[in-house]
């Protein structure tokens, strides 16, 4: 293509976004627009997956019969959600065995998030509250993203993620108003996932490089420190309602922004976990290798199907 044509298409293109008129498949894009949505709805996708297994640890022992039916509908959720976003990454022209070879192989990343164990049950409440309650920070603005299949598919989602918040956010109400053995585990579960949920909004915007384009391209609507800032201001005030301690000792109101001011977030724990060293990123990689290994037989099984089904049509 020759330069000046390529250029009429750049513009045309920002125009376009400037105007807020959605990107649709088949319309002209930059090849960097296309790699950099490929890159985040993938690991998106992969997120949604890897992070059904700290909570699919729990289902068979969830505390009774409603607890367990709400969990599982939860993690089916989750499951729905990573089909979704597989879809629209197919949508961008990208191969979804490639995607997910991707994971497997380690070269894509997904949320360092879900590479904590879960150790009680109030980390099934403290997730739901805390982990969901920040994808929702995420996701919302989401919903206003230039690609099309990318906003629609977050709408939905988004509802379904505020039910999760919520009965996270009623596991840790029940814990902390229980027992006094029930309220330490809401602290404890509390304690170790407050700072990991920070880091879930990624890098501060000094050190998010790539932010700026995606700013531009309204992929992005708002700052990693920006979002972060957000739900600390909801979430601090959520946690004293039900007599939880934020486990951060800098933390303080201050009146005149009318925001939190929060202590300095342990980067150096975060890019070990982003570098494949957290506590259970073997674990959770391993556990998806072995899902599609073991599920190779369904799939043959269903496509062999299929094409019997057809031939049987066709005759
Ligand atoms: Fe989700
Ligand atoms: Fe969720």
């Amino acid at each position: 293509m020759k330069e000046t044509n390529l250029e009429a298409l750049e513009t045309a293109f920002q125009a376009k976004i400037d105007k807020d008129i959605r990107i649709e498949p088949k319309d002209w894009m930059p090849e960097e627009y296309r790699k950099t949505l490929i890159r985040q709805i993938s690991q998106h996708a992969h997120s949604e997956i890897v992070g059904m297994l700290p909570e699919g640890n729990w289902i068979t022992r969830a505390p009774n019969l409603r607890r367990k039916a709400v969990l599982l509908a939860k993690v089916q959720d989750e499951a729905g959600h990573g089909l979704y976003l597989y879809s629209a990454v197919e949508t961008l022209g990208a191969d979804r065995e490639a995607t997910i070879d991707d994971l497997h192989s380690g070269k894509a990343k997904y949320s360092s998030i879900f590479n904590y164990p879960t150790l009680s049950w109030a980390d099934m409440g403290a997730i739901g509250w805390l982990v969901d309650g920040a994808a929702i920070m995420n996701q919302v603005p989401l919903c206003r993203c230039s690609y099309g299949p990318y906003a629609r598919a977050m709408v939905r989602v988004c509802k379904e993620e505020s039910f999760h918040q919520r009965q996270g956010f009623e596991i840790m109400s029940t814990l902390a108003n229980g027992t006094p053995i029930q309220k330490a585990l809401a602290q404890d579960a509390l304690n170790r996932f407050w700072w990991p949920a920070l880091m879930m909004f990624g890098p501060n915007d000094s050190d998010s490089p790539h932010s700026q384009q995606s700013m531009d391209w309204k992929i992005k609507r708002f700052s990693n420190d920006e979002l972060r800032q957000t739900f600390v201001d909801v979430t601090v005030p959520q946690a004293e309602m039900i007599g939880l301690t934020i486990p951060d000792p800098d933390l303080k109101f201050n009146e005149e922004t009318g925001h939190y001011e929060f202590g300095a977030i342990n980067w150096d724990e975060f890019w070990e976990v982003v570098k494949g060293n957290g506590p259970c990123n073997a674990d959770r990689i391993a556990a998806r290798r072995n899902a599609k290994e073991n599920g190779q037989w369904v799939r043959e099984a269903a496509m062999a199907h299929e094409e019997k089904r057809k031939a049987k049509q066709a005759s």
